[in-house]
């Protein structure tokens, strides 16, 4: 693990004051070479500590996070969405739902009666390295007067409700919309924006979208449609995958806007597609001098616990603790589609930062809402008498899985990680 910050800050020190002229001669001429050896020289494991965000020396380098909006550091040679699950009642969770006035109701379990507590105290632990902890001052003070905006569908809108509690003490507790908040001490204003698709599609009502039918729109203006709103962020955290069903056939509106037809397609290709147009729109709309732009991939979903070495006909509900099986996948999360993310994304003109969530969510089959949480609907008494049949093994319960999302976007925002990184092609 090395962790490469401000080193560059520092200059070599002379005691020598005969010396001083000469010093002055030296550092100009070797200034860059010195730099140089700096930031890329051999760092010993104790030299490579993680930075204290109090730690303002250590922070204010730039020579080697130059190019990155908001960067402070960096965080090189460490996977940190490689890792496991360690149990630590001390610092997990990050808030309880008391602290947090304003956890979403389709996401506060305990609130809803869930009665085990151990899927609370689970802090992900990366190989090789440690993550830097959630400073929502730190956060703050570099996102000051900026625009953050959530975009995807519903696993999105939990991110944003952990944020929403992440940042807890610096909004006022009468915060009511489910949609938007700003951090009034620091103007920071936080939005999420329900595009299930991305594109425009049968399912963009905010309320109103379960359709059995989906149909999604991909020809030119689809993505502007939505994107009226995304327009003057600084960071950006966008999704999709809940709504697509991989396998399966999509219907697709093409064409252009004087003559459209429909089609059927395979899910995959169909995603393909419209990611390539998000794309597009990025590298039209986006400054990467400026802004920066997070993908967060698919969500694991955990419904059937014979994928885990349960009995048949279970899923998450009932859970209690996570799968310590590292290589353990879910049948639920797309091989193809992450290959499709990968090639789409990696070939992008604009850097978009991948939070690869997708293992380290797979191994929480015990973080699911379950049955703990806000039904949408009154429940039928077959329902009652079988929770399996309405237990929601797709949402995640806050506190939880999705605070650790957050650690990861945070980590990835102020010491972004070399490899997941994608550069300029
Ligand atoms: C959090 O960040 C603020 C501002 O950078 C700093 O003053 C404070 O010491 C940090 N807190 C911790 C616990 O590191
Ligand atoms: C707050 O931030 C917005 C941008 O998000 C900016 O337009 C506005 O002028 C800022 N307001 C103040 C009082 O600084
Ligand atoms: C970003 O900054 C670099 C260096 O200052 C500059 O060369 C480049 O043109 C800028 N890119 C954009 C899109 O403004
Ligand atoms: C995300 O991580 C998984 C394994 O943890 C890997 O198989 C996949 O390729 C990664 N996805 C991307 C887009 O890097
Ligand atoms: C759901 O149940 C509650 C109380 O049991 C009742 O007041 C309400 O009208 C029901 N709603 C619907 C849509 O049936």
């Amino acid at each position: 693990m090395k962790l490469l910050s401000s080193i560059s800050n520092r200059r070599p020190s002379s005691s020598l004051c005969l010396a001083a002229l000469s010093f002055i001669f030296f550092t100009t001429i070797l200034k860059l070479s010195f730099i140089k050896y700096l930031v890329i020289g051999p760092i010993t494991r104790e030299q490579a500590k993680i930075p204290q965000e109090g730690d303002r020396e250590e922070l204010a380098g730039e020579k080697n996070t130059a190019g990155i909006p908001f960067a402070v550091g960096r965080m090189e040679g460490c996977d940190v969405f490689s890792g496991r699950w360690v149990y630590d009642e001390a610092s997990r969770p990050l808030y309880t739902e008391r602290q947090c006035h304003s956890i979403d109701p389709m996401t506060n379990c305990q609130a809803y009666g869930r009665p085990d507590t151990a899927y609370l105290h689970w802090r992900w632990q990366p190989h090789g390295c440690s993550l830097p902890s959630f400073n929502a001052t730190f956060l703050l003070e570099r996102l000051r007067g900026k625009r953050m905006l959530f975009v995807g569908d519903s696993l999105t809108r939990g991110q944003f409700h952990s944020m929403k509690c992440l940042l807890r003490d610096f909004i006022p507790s009468n915060t009511k919309s489910k949609k938007r908040f700003t951090v009034p001490d620091y103007n920071l204003t936080i939005r999420f924006h329900w595009a299930p698709f991305l594109v425009t599609s049968n399912c963009d009502h905010p309320r109103l979208h379960r359709m059995p039918d989906r149909i999604i729109h991909e020809y030119p203006g689809t993505i502007e449609k939505h994107a009226e709103r995304w327009k003057n962020v600084d960071v950006m955290v966008f999704n999709t995958y809940a709504w697509w069903k991989p396998g399966e056939k999509m219907k697709i509106v093409r064409g252009n806007q004087d003559k459209t037809y429909t089609e059927l397609m395979e899910t995959e290709d169909a995603y393909q597609l419209v990611l390539k147009r998000m794309v597009s729109w990025l590298e039209k709309n986006m400054d990467p001098n400026k802004t920066r732009i997070f993908f967060t991939t698919m969500s694991s979903a955990h419904y059937r616990s014979t994928e885990w070495g349960g009995k048949l006909g279970g899923s998450c509900y009932g859970e209690t603790t996570p799968i310590f099986d590292p290589t353990y996948w879910s049948s639920a999360s797309s091989k193809r589609i992450m290959q499709v993310v990968r090639e789409v994304f990696g070939s992008s003109k604009v850097p978009i930062t991948i939070l690869n969530i997708t293992q380290l969510s797979a191994y929480r089959k015990d973080a699911h809402t379950s049955i703990y949480k806000k039904q949408p609907y009154n429940l039928t008494q077959e329902q009652q008498a079988n929770p399996i049949s309405y237990a929601d093994c797709n949402h995640w319960c806050l506190p939880g899985v999705q605070d650790t999302w957050n650690e990861l976007f945070y980590t990835e925002l102020f010491f972004p990680q070399q490899h997941a990184w994608i550069y300029l092609k």
